[in-house]
C-alpha cells in the first residue's frame, strides 16, 4: 500500500472558523508570542498564558472539522497515510483520521510543568488557573512552546523519508523544524501544496502548487489520488 504523508498547518483550519498566525488579523497580531507562547512567558505570568489557551481551547472545541479534514480522512482507507500537523487543534480527530503526529502538541491535554511526560486530557474548556497535578506542579498546555524541544519531530522526519506522496496544507512554512520536513521526503515522489497564498519552495522538485482555499482544494486532490488508485 503506498504511504502518503501530509504536513498540515493552520490555513487547513482555517474555514473551520479558527484563525491562523500570520495571516491578517492573525492569532500573533492580538498577542506578545514572548508572553504566550514561551517558557519565560510561562515563568513570568502563568494565568495570562492559561487564559490566552483557555480561549483558544473554547474556540477548537466549538469548531468543526471541514471538507479538507474530511478528505483526508478518506484517504485511510486507499493509503497507508501519516498526517503530521503543526495544528494543536483536534480537527483531524474528529474528521476520523487514525494517524496523526502533533509535532506542537495538543490544546486538549494539559501536563505537568515540572515533567513533560505526564500528560493528561482535559475535561472541559479549562485548565483553573494555579490548577495542579497529581504529583502537585502545576499543570500547563500540552503544547510545545517557542524555543522547547519538538519530541515528535524525528518520527515526522522518519515518514517522511518513507513517502511515496507528499502534500503540504496550509501552513506559511515559517517555523521550524516542522518547515524542513519537506526535505525529508524524497526528491522523485509526486508532491502537493494547497494554499490560497502558498509560500514558495523553489528548491522542491515534482511540486505541483494548488492556490485554492483547502476546503475546494483538498477534496478534488484526494478524489484524484483515489481515482488513480483505482
Ligand atoms: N486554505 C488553505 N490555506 C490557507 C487558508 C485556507 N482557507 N487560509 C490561509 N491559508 C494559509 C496561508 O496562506 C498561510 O500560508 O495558511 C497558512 C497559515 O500560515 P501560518 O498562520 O503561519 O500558520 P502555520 O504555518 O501553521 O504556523 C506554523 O507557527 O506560530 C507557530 O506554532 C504555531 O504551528 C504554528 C506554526
Amino acid at each position: 500500500m503506498k504511504k502518503i504523508v501530509i504536513l498540515t498547518g493552520a490555513g487547513i483550519s482555517a474555514e473551520s472558523g479558527l484563525k491562523t498566525f500570520r495571516d491578517s488579523d492573525g492569532l500573533w497580531e492580538g498577542y506578545d508570542i514572548n508572553e504566550v507562547a514561551t517558557p519565560d512567558g510561562w515563568r513570568r505570568n502563568p494565568d495570562l498564558v492559561q487564559q490566552f489557551y483557555n480561549l483558544r481551547r473554547k474556540a477548537v472545541l466549538d469548531a468543526q472539522p471541514n471538507a479538507a479534514h474530511r478528505a483526508l480522512a478518506k484517504l485511510d482507507q486507499y493509503f497507508e497515510t501519516v498526517i503530521v500537523t503543526q495544528n494543536i487543534d483536534n480537527l483531524h480527530e474528529q474528521a476520523g483520521s487514525k494517524n496523526i503526529v502533533h509535532l506542537h502538541g495538543i490544546i486538549t491535554k494539559s501536563q505537568s510543568s515540572l515533567d513533560p511526560n505526564l500528560v493528561y486530557d482535559i475535561k472541559g474548556y479549562e485548565i483553573k488557573m494555579g490548577e495542579k497535578c497529581e504529583k502537585g506542579s502545576q499543570l500547563r498546555p500540552h503544547v510545545v512552546w517557542f524555543g522547547e524541544p519538538v519530541p515528535m519531530i524525528e518520527v515526522a522526519m522518519l515518514h517522511c523519508t518513507e513517502a511515496d506522496i507528499f502534500m503540504i496544507i496550509g501552513t506559511s512554512l515559517a517555523v521550524y523544524p516542522a518547515a524542513g520536513l519537506i526535505d525529508f521526503a524524497p526528491m522523485d515522489i509526486p508532491k502537493f501544496l494547497v494554499d490560497p497564498n502558498a509560500p514558495s519552495v523553489s528548491s522542491v522538485r515534482n511540486l505541483i502548487t494548488v492556490r485554492e482555499k483547502a476546503s475546494i482544494g483538498v477534496p478534488l486532490l484526494v478524489d484524484e489520488l483515489i481515482q488513480q488508485k483505482a
